[in-house]
């Protein structure tokens, strides 16, 4: 069923909320679950739709997945299969996280390629580079990618590409150097605190990992892996974005459960924009409004993530003067901006940079989720409106953020999720 969501701008958020799992740190550690025949504890293992379905995938590669309550999951792949059709990668682009653990556990595999993405183009040429240089054999037939790893030995790989590191390059690589006899060294890994993460639960498994959390990860390759127990790092982009939440009302709000480190350059930057930022060991707490315009660039981290982008842009919305926004990871990920301004937001694109010209008034409208994180900024932009605003295609949020307008509305706004048929009429998709 297809819902929309109906924020009454103009409320003050105040209160305290907890991050969930991180959604990007457990799609890898899932994959990574099919690294070992024995089980695999998670913990902290959020509930949304793009993890539940890792799990059908996983499920349909041999996989025996419970979830023994809830955010706890036991995972034991006895017996794995090496072919992920393209019916099940199509729908999530991270799917591909699965080519490392398969290469790794099978030494070969067999991946549909992912296609499209509204984000802009999502090659994984990086990927394929660094098992290359492994030793695999790499062949493009039918749609499919077959990888045949029975020659792999670890190698030096320098993994940087045109836009820096690559997240999923970067677990792909390391799942699938684990299990590969020698020695293999990645220059320019991604640092992601998601990365870490899974190289954290890789050496718990029985991985041989130094630098972890370092541009350069050096991996000696082991027989087998061993079960464990592990807990996902709390999700820093959902942190983020009730942190905006709170300063675009002009509130007060505390998240539980993520690391102050985890967020540093979202923190200066919100600093920067007049918000006060404070840190303490009940959680990061952001007070009062944005007062100032900024200018932010995304990057890898430890820069200003891709992912706070289209929330921080909102934000600005509410602040006089030029905020400029630039892109560095996706310049085309600006889908957000022309349903920004159909709420009277004045907004400049040129290239990979969006000038906003804040301080015009929003007013509530019907608007379209493009994908996950515009959805979210399109939502905080509703929270500062006058009015109604209706988010359509509500699934795009869901991917991502657990119960996001129960978390909002118990800050105090006034938001609610109804089916489709809600809709004024003549406002709704056919
Ligand atoms: N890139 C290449 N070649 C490659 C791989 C990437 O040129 O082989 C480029 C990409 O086109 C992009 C840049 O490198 O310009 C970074 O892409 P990266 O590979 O790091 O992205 P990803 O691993 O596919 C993850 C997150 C994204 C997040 C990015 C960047 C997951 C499941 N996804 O994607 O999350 O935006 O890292 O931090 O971890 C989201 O949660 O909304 C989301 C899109």
């Amino acid at each position: 069923m297809l819902e929309v969501a109906r924020i009454t701008g103009g409320r003050t958020l105040r209160g305290e909320v907890t991050a969930a799992g991180s959604k990007n740190a457990c799609l890898p550690i899932l994959a990574a679950c099919l690294l070992t025949r024995e089980t695999v504890t998670l913990r902290n293992v959020p509930d949304l739709s793009d993890v539940r379905y890792m799990a059908e995938i996983l499920r349909h590669q041999g996989a025996d997945v419970v979830v023994a309550e809830p955010g706890t999951w036991r995972i034991k792949a006895e017996t794995v299969g090496h072919r992920t059709p393209y019916d099940l990668v199509r729908k999530m682009r991270a799917s591909i996280c699965l080519l490392g653990a398969l290469v790794g556990r099978l030494r070969r595999c067999e991946i549909a390629l992912p296609g499209g993405c509204v984000i802009g183009p999502r090659p994984i040429d990086l990927h394929l580079k660094g098992l290359a240089r492994l030793g695999c054999d790499i062949r493009h037939d039918a749609g499919y990618l077959r990888v045949d790893a029975a020659n792999a030995r670890g190698a030096y790989v320098f993994l940087g590409g045109r836009m820096g590191s690559t997240v999923l390059g970067t677990a792909n690589l390391v799942m699938a150097a684990v299990l590969t006899p020698g020695t293999t060294r990645i220059d320019s890994a991604a640092c992601e605190p998601e990365v870490t993460d899974l190289c954290r639960m890789l050496a718990k498994m029985g991985a041989r990992i130094s630098g972890i959390g370092s541009p350069c990860l050096i991996v000696e390759g082991v027989e087998s892996l061993r079960g464990c127990e592990h807990a996902v790092i709390g999700d820093r982009i959902e942190a983020g974005t009730y942190l905006v939440a709170g300063a675009i009302t002009g509130g007060d709000v505390l998240v539980r459960g993520v690391e102050e480190q985890h967020l540093g350059a979202f923190l200066d930057k919100l600093e920067a924009a007049g918000v006060r930022v404070e840190s303490s060991p009940a959680g990061l707490r952001a007070r009062g409004g944005p007062s100032r315009p900024i200018e932010v660039t995304t990057q890898p981290f430890p820069g200003f993530p891709t992912d706070l982008q289209a929330q921080v842009l909102a934000m600005q919305l509410v602040v006089d003067g030029l905020t400029t926004v630039t892109e560095r990871v996706y310049p085309a990920r600006f889908m957000h901006v022309p349903e920004l301004q159909r709420m009277g937001a004045e907004i400049d694109l040129e290239g990979a940079t969006a000038i906003v010209k804040g301080g015009r008034p929003l007013s509530g409208a019907p608007v379209m989720a493009s994908d996950l994180r515009a959805s979210a900024a399109l939502i905080l932009a509703g929270l500062a409106a006058r009015g109604e605003t209706w988010v359509q295609r509500l699934y795009h949020l869901d991917r991502g953020y657990v119960a996001f307008e129960r978390g909002l509305a118990s800050l105090g706004a006034d938001i609610v999720r109804l089916p489709n048929s809600a809709l004024p009429t003549g406002l709704g998709e056919e």
